[in-house]
């Protein structure tokens, strides 16, 4: 059985939605991260989208699970301005070493922005990732989107046979 980690940012319940149900379905442990810079509001959105555009690192709490003793990490963002929120590019940043091989990167987004975020991550974290998963806020929000995670993750573990 492989030892699967789920690490997401979410600022407002969407992409939180898609990890719980990612991690129930393939049976990880899961970890969020928290930003420690407030993000709520309208100002929030601005500020986030601020800081995504410039590519700024913010601080996030502790992270708590060793991602080297996995031997899959799930990854999940929100898209802000075509790139990630910036604590998953902090996680990024400071984990890339201790990341293991096998990556899968989710994001949630309103319309664009996914392809442009997923390699981005790639590229932080020095690793093509083994699978994506992309999702509108729209299916989340609906919860219409059970079905095709349950697809996609299928895939996934039919074409790597892992
Ligand atoms: C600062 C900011 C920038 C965003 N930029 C984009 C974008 O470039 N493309 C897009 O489709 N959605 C964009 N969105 C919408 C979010 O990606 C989408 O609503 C996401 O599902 C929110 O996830 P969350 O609830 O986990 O934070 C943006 C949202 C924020 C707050």
């Amino acid at each position: 059985m492989k030892k699967i980690l789920v690490v997401y940012y979410s600022r407002t319940g969407i992409t939180k939605s898609l990890a719980l149900s990612i991690a129930n379905l393939v049976n990880a442990d899961i970890e969020e991260l928290i930003d420690k810079k407030k993000r709520k509001g309208l100002f929030g959105h601005l500020v986030s989208g601020r800081d995504a555009a410039l590519r700024r690192q913010t601080t996030i709490q502790n992270f708590t699970n060793d991602p080297s003793a996995y031997d899959i990490v799930y990854i999940g963002t929100p898209v802000w301005d075509f790139t990630m929120a910036a604590a998953v590019r902090t996680f990024l940043i400071m984990y890339e070493k201790t990341l293991p091989a096998s990556l899968v990167f989710f994001c949630t987004q309103a319309s664009s922005g996914a392809d442009s975020t997923i390699q981005e991550m790639a590229t932080l974290s020095g690793k093509r990732p083994i699978a994506t998963i992309i999702c509108s806020s729209k299916d989340i929000e609906k919860n219409s989107y059970q079905e095709d995670i349950e697809n996609q993750l299928d895939a996934i573990w039919l074409l790597k046979s892992i």
